[in-house]
């Protein structure tokens, strides 16, 4: 089904990299963020948790400022963790959730990034939830069927197009320098689109489908012009604010 284009979002993913001296990268991209067009994308960063405060401050809110994780519960004994309400009272306005990194590092299974996404939602944030299929996976066949079983075990009843954005993130993609085809891309994304517009009708036309692995100034403005694809989730070439401009720019 064609539809109405929706304004792209590009996030960047900076992982557990960064200390104070990176904040200088956030500042030069929120200067130059001021003096671009305001209308043609929405920017997010998520930087480890330990810079969230100085980022939103510095940045307000251009780019947007999120996390890469949080708890399911709002408070408790959870040594170590970090609720969705202490992350957006540090200054996050979104929280990536699920990401290949945390389901094969920290056994995060689909049923835990549900839990994690309504806590998101009660906090006020919106969740930004990853899947893909793994290199065997794809091999065997099964990226669309691995990418549907994702989706219909991480995301909760209740998604919208304003609380959620959805990342396709093939983890064989990720910091790999290796990217799918246009056509494999087009693919997943379309595929996503089907499964959110029967589970959620109009707001799964509305929810925002983002591409990430491996996207670089140099590959963003094809990937980003592909239908269904709404925008980028970007880790390496997050870092530098140079390269993550040129991607914003690339979504023009
Ligand atoms: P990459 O990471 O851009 O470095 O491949 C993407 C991600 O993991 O979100």
């Amino acid at each position: 089904m064609p539809q109405a284009k929706l304004r792209p979002l590009i996030a960047g993913n900076w992982k557990m990299n960064g200390t104070k001296a990176s904040l200088g990268e956030i500042w030069e991209m929120s200067r130059s963020l001021r003096g671009l067009e305001k209308g043609h994308c929405d920017t997010l960063l998520c930087p480890p948790s330990t810079l969230i405060t100085a980022a939103a401050a510095l940045a307000d809110r251009m780019p947007q400022i999120g996390a890469q994780d949080c708890h399911a519960e709002p408070a408790g004994a959870h040594t170590g963790d970090l609720s969705a309400a202490m992350l957006a009272d540090a200054g996050a306005s979104a929280i990536i959730l699920g990401h290949s990194e945390r389901r094969a590092g920290h056994g995060e299974s689909n049923t835990d990034i549900a839990r994690k996404a309504v806590a998101t939602w009660d906090a006020g944030l919106v969740a930004l939830i990853c899947v893909g299929e793994t290199l065997a996976q794809r091999n065997a066949g099964e990226a669309v069927a691995v990418v549907h079983e994702q989706l219909a075990g991480s995301i909760p009843d209740g998604a919208t197009a304003s609380n959620s954005v959805i990342a396709y993130e093939p983890v064989w993609a990720i910091g790999t320098g290796q990217t799918p085809t246009l056509e494999q891309i087009a693919e997943i994304h379309g595929a996503i689109r089907a499964a959110l517009l029967s589970r959620f009708g109009t707001e799964g036309a509305g929810m925002r489908i983002l591409y990430g692995g491996s996207v670089k100034p140099a590959n963003a403005r094809e990937i980003l012009a592909l239908e269904h694809v709404n925008g980028a989730l970007v880790g390496g070439a997050s870092l530098k604010a140079t390269d993550f401009l040129a991607i914003v720019d690339a979504c023009g």
